[in-house]
């Protein structure tokens, strides 16, 4: 028999041809974008590191969250950032928290999908994911300001919760405590393998949570460590996570994929600040086609399986998309 040595040649010889033999397509229901509002702001502000990415007053909430839903965004992760920070972060757990506010007011002017990240370290003035004790994040004592956290988000009308902040048990914690609060339906989006990445930088200058060092080596992932992902990430299932979510999303690519592979729930990513700069810095720099690598960023994410992306580029990947 003669080798098809042609094949792959054919298959791309023409436009019709390689659009039907695509295999990974990127839809604008897959798509989280990150939104973030502060509540000591009048005007919208913007984040020298974050091209494009604005920070809003609590009062446009409502507008927002309209104006992104006729943009065809689905779903919206909501970050908060308070005027006050104080050691215990009791800004993350109050009916009236810039959150709870942000929530409230875009839930009453749409059906966008309103997923909420929980955690501490934009609220704690020490600016780490939980409580202190002895210098020390307390994981128990954390678990039990979560728990207060993830009932006061879905009171608010948070449709699900993301907890970022790596504590161990925070899962079956924050399950029992929307159980127990008449919120069943709420689903969990666990941030189960998120590494203690450089990449976060330009979020914790938006968020002004700024850690010394890494700072979070004690409950955040060592990059090294793809079979202890797996561990995170089977073990929040079990706990009742309903989506595992990988954190950054480019550099971890293998463990995307191995969570694809390996486990039944959906996998989120999640392509964190840095990523987003590295790619609108290069572009504005002319050094790389904007449209493009930020296409192929997100396609190699989703080719590696990843089923929800989170990412800044969202509303710019719907307009490429020609929604
Ligand atoms: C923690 C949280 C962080 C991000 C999402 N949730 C910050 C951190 O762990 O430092 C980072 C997202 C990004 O870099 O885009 N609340």
């Amino acid at each position: 028999m003669m080798f098809p040595r042609d094949r792959m040649r054919r298959r791309r010889a023409s436009g019709g041809v390689a659009r039907m033999l695509t295999e990974t397509r990127l839809h604008p229901d897959d798509f989280v974008l990150p939104v973030f509002f502060d509540e000591s702001l009048d005007s919208v502000r913007f984040t020298g590191s974050m091209p494009g990415v604005p920070t809003y007053p609590l009062g446009d909430a409502p507008k927002v969250a309209e104006r992104l839903r006729s943009a065809g965004v689905n779903a919206v992760m909501v970050f908060g950032i308070p005027r006050h920070k104080d050691p215990e972060g009791s800004g993350a757990s109050s009916e009236d928290g810039v959150a709870q506010r942000a929530i409230r007011g875009m839930g009453a002017s749409s059906d966008l999908l309103l997923i909420a990240d929980l955690c501490m370290c934009e609220y704690t003035d020490h600016g780490h994911c939980g409580v202190l004790s002895g210098g020390r994040v307390d994981n128990d004592l954390t678990l039990l300001r979560y728990r207060e956290i993830a009932e006061s988000l879905a009171d608010a009308g948070a449709h699900m919760v993301a907890p970022s902040g790596m504590m161990d048990g925070q899962v079956a914690s924050i399950r029992d405590a929307l159980d127990g609060s008449g919120h069943k339906d709420v689903p969990i989006m666990a941030y189960s393998a998120k590494f203690c990445s450089s990449f976060y930088g330009p979020f914790r200058d938006i968020a002004h949570s700024v850690p010394s060092g890494c700072g979070r080596e004690a409950y955040q992932m060592n990059p090294a460590n793809g079979r202890e992902a797996m561990s995170e990430m089977r073990m929040d299932i079990e706990e009742g996570a309903d989506i595992v979510m990988v954190k950054p999303a480019m550099p971890y690519l293998d463990v995307i994929k191995q969570a694809r592979t390996e486990l039944s729930v959906p996998v989120a990513a999640y392509q964190v600040s840095g990523e987003y700069a590295m790619i609108k810095a290069a572009a504005a720099n002319g050094w790389l086609d904007e449209r493009r690598a930020m296409m192929e960023s997100l396609i190699s994410i989703k080719r590696a399986g990843a089923d929800i992306l989170v990412s800044y580029f969202t509303e710019d990947v719907l307009k490429e998309l020609g929604r």
